[in-house]
């Protein structure tokens, strides 16, 4: 079961808000007005909306500008007139009706219109469709983690829905009791969508290996990481699912996570020069060698922190295995980001942050490659984890689909 109780650490409330797409309530238009290149709607209920002409005969809904079947506009945008005029236009049974002036009509629906507003209302609600929020967290979440148990999330909807909110918001949640044998990370990557192939393959096997091609074969400690900076499209979510682990040890084999975005947004209040040079010094991230005969060369080029165009963080790379030695930074900020590297580096280790958990045979950990930064402890022998990796994208559109479908 989720714990629904569970009180989040909330840090930072980011910009956007959770999804809820909600039911649309039947409105329906009364009146329009027609004010230069603007038309003014009036709702049944008091409610007025504005729509540009040139929107609305780009989005004409019939079928020769909007192709039923596949949902997509085929308007010829090379042929479209970007200031349309129009010869008249009427509201009738809940419907706005416009005549264009080139001979050609189209036809809008209250609901279709509603949740297209361009008011702030309208403009939030489908923020809250396309944009998930995120809670983040420090080391208190430890306690909280989110968990399900496996079989529900793969057989009830219902289960899946809840369990991936429970990742978009946190980062990371755990389903339980999976079965102790390969296969499980694609049975649950295939509820969702598809596996996102590496090099390493598919599903891949972290386990000390006699010649490993990466460090997380060997049993070694693996030091807090985030998986493949080296792709430009990373892996979005890391499914970890534990087969064999010795328990007699708490230590050994245990997994470390810290949410990498409260980090950041910390480091950005408290150390701004350091946040600045993390998140504008660009740096090679790579990976040579061979798995399973493929040979791959891969590098990226991004800075440890990219940020969106309004400053919100959108993915972490860090890795200090597959930072390249090959340095693309100013010479003169060298010094400089290397102890902005290391200031993050002792905040991400710290107590406030640093949540440790041991994995039992049966548990898959699932969390989001582009903001939790993860790690391992060294361990002796007998342990197993199956890896594989799947994409926001599948996520968000499995979410989208079960929950308001298409
Ligand atoms: C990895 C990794 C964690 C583990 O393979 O990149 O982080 O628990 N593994 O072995
Ligand atoms: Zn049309
Ligand atoms: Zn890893």
């Amino acid at each position: 079961m989720l714990h629904n109780s569970f009180k989040p650490f909330i840090l930072v409330s980011q910009k956007l808000r959770c999804t809820n797409f909600g039911l649309v309530v039947k409105h329906m238009l009364t009146k329009v007005e027609k004010c230069e290149n603007l038309l003014h709607v009036s709702w049944k209920d008091s409610t007025k909306r504005t729509y540009p002409l040139v929107w609305l005969r780009d989005n004409c809904q019939c079928e020769k500008c909007f192709h039923p079947e596949s949902k997509s506009r085929t308007l010829l945008l090379k042929e479209f007139d970007t200031h349309p005029a129009v010869s008249s236009c009427k509201v009738l049974n809940g419907t706005l009706s416009v005549a264009w002036s080139d001979g050609h009509k189209s036809a809008f629906n209250s609901d279709w219109l509603l949740l297209r507003g361009f008011d702030n209302e309208s403009q939030r609600k489908r923020s809250e469709q396309v944009c998930s929020q995120k809670i983040l967290w420090n080391s208190g979440l430890k306690e909280n983690l989110p968990r399900s148990n496996f079989f529900s999330a793969i057989n009830e909807n219902e289960s899946l829905v809840c369990w991936l909110k429970s990742l978009q918001k946190y980062g990371v949640a755990i389903l339980e009791n999976a079965p102790c044998k390969q296969g499980q990370v694609r049975i649950l990557a295939h509820k969702i969508g598809f596996i996102k192939k590496t090099h390493y393959g598919e599903e891949f096997q972290v386990q000390a290996k006699d010649q490993p091609n990466n460090v997380a074969y060997t049993s070694t400690e693996l030091q807090l990481h985030t998986d493949l900076p080296y792709y430009e499209y990373k892996p979005g979510v890391n499914i970890l699912h534990c087969i064999a682990q010795d328990m007699t040890s708490a230590e050994k084999g245990e997994n470390q996570l810290v949410d990498g975005f409260a980090v950041a947004e910390n480091m950005r209040d408290k150390y701004p020069d350091a946040f600045k040079l993390l998140a504008t010094t660009l740096v090679d991230w790579s990976d040579v060698g061979v798995d399973d005969s493929f040979t791959f060369n891969k590098v990226y080029r991004a800075p440890v922190f990219c940020q969106d165009i309004t400053g919100q963080l959108i993915r972490i790379n860090y890795s200090q295995p597959q930072r390249d030695s090959y340095f693309p930074g100013p010479l003169e900020t060298v010094q400089d980001w290397y102890d902005a590297l290391k200031l993050f580096c002792t905040m991400l280790y710290s107590e406030e942050y640093l949540v440790r958990l041991k994995l039992k045979p049966g548990d898959i950990l699932i969390f989001d490659n582009r903001r939790v930064v993860h790690g391992r402890s060294g361990f002796g022998g007998g342990r197993h984890v199956e890896g594989a990796y799947i994409d926001w994208d599948e996520i968000n559109s499995r979410l989208r689909v079960l929950e308001f479908g298409i």
